[in-house]
């Protein structure tokens, strides 16, 4: 199996582990016995769920849209006491709206966090896992990297370089040792919605559409303990995945955008 067994003296690297898909993968990775690097801005959050946590812990807070922040991580990470056997790069954020109607600041710390920050940690660790033999990376990507978003256009857009440099790395890692899967989760009940303006799409669609933090946790992690290229959790997101890939531009770009534009 890419993800080695739990070890004392081993760890696995949970960015964005503060709320949402990322605290959900943590709570998976922990009751499956491994030991944790929790990173994320927001110390207090980090520091409560280590506390819940039955496991050894280790926790940073870092801004991981900047150079410091990234270097910052990788010192830790390298420097600590257990070996690292695990990557993932959760942490994310979004923006709905116009990009022209948005602060460039706030456009380019999506494109930071979602695409340079996953890249320079990929990037870098992988070649630590790599070294040792044996290791797996989860990318969270998103069903959005499947066709552009009009109202999301730079998060869609971080997303379809996520997923594929993470395909493309996972078949260049054949007979490593070390495995690369993404993740593409569909809407997911997370605060991510709320923190971006998101909030009137919040529910659209129904039950059928939405999963909670906790189902695409697991099948997240299903994926990386496999090995897996990718994992599309739930059945609506690979029909809609499917759609979005091959619906005609012409026609899917007014839809998404009348369709967001409305429920906001
Ligand atoms: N929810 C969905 O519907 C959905 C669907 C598809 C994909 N995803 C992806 O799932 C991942 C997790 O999102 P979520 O829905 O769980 O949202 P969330 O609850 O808002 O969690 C986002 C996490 O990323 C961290 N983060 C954001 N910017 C950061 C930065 N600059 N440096 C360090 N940490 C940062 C946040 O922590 P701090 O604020 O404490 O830093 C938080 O822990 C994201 O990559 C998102 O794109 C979500």
């Amino acid at each position: 199996m890419p993800l080695p067994p739990p070890s004392t003296d081993t760890t696995i690297l949970v960015t964005g582990a503060s709320s949402g898909i990322g605290e959900a993968i943590a709570r998976e990775l922990a009751g499956r016995g491994y030991n944790l690097f929790l990173v994320a801005r927001r110390r207090a959050r980090l520091e409560s769920l280590a506390r819940e946590l039955d496991v050894e812990v280790d926790l940073l807070a870092a801004d991981l849209a900047t150079d410091r922040g990234r270097a910052k991580v990788l010192r830790a990470v390298r420097g600590g006491e257990r070996e690292l056997i695990g990557v993932v790069n959760n942490a994310g954020q979004a923006g709905f709206g116009d990009v022209v109607e948005h602060d460039p600041k706030d456009e380019e710390a999506i494109f930071r966090t979602n695409a340079l920050a996953l890249f320079d940690l990929t990037n870098q660790l992988v070649r630590d896992l790599v070294d040792r033999g044996e290791g797996a990376i989860l990318n969270i990507g998103s069903i959005t990297a499947f066709a552009p978003f009009p109202n999301n256009a730079t998060y869609a857009a971080t997303k379809a370089f996520v997923h594929s440099f993470s395909e493309a790395l996972h078949s260049e890692l054949s007979g490593t040792g070390v495995s690369c899967t993404v993740a593409s989760p569909g809407p997911t009940r997370t605060p991510i919605w709320e923190r971006s303006d998101g909030g009137g799409l919040e529910g659209l669609g129904g039950p059928l559409v939405w999963q909670s933090a906790e189902q695409v946790a697991r099948e997240a992690v299903d994926g990386m303990a496999g090995g897996r290229r990718t994992v599309l959790p739930g059945l609506t997101n690979k029909v809609a995945s499917l759609a979005q890939r091959f619906t005609p531009r012409t026609a899917l770009l007014p839809v998404t955008r009348a369709v967001t534009k409305f429920a906001m």
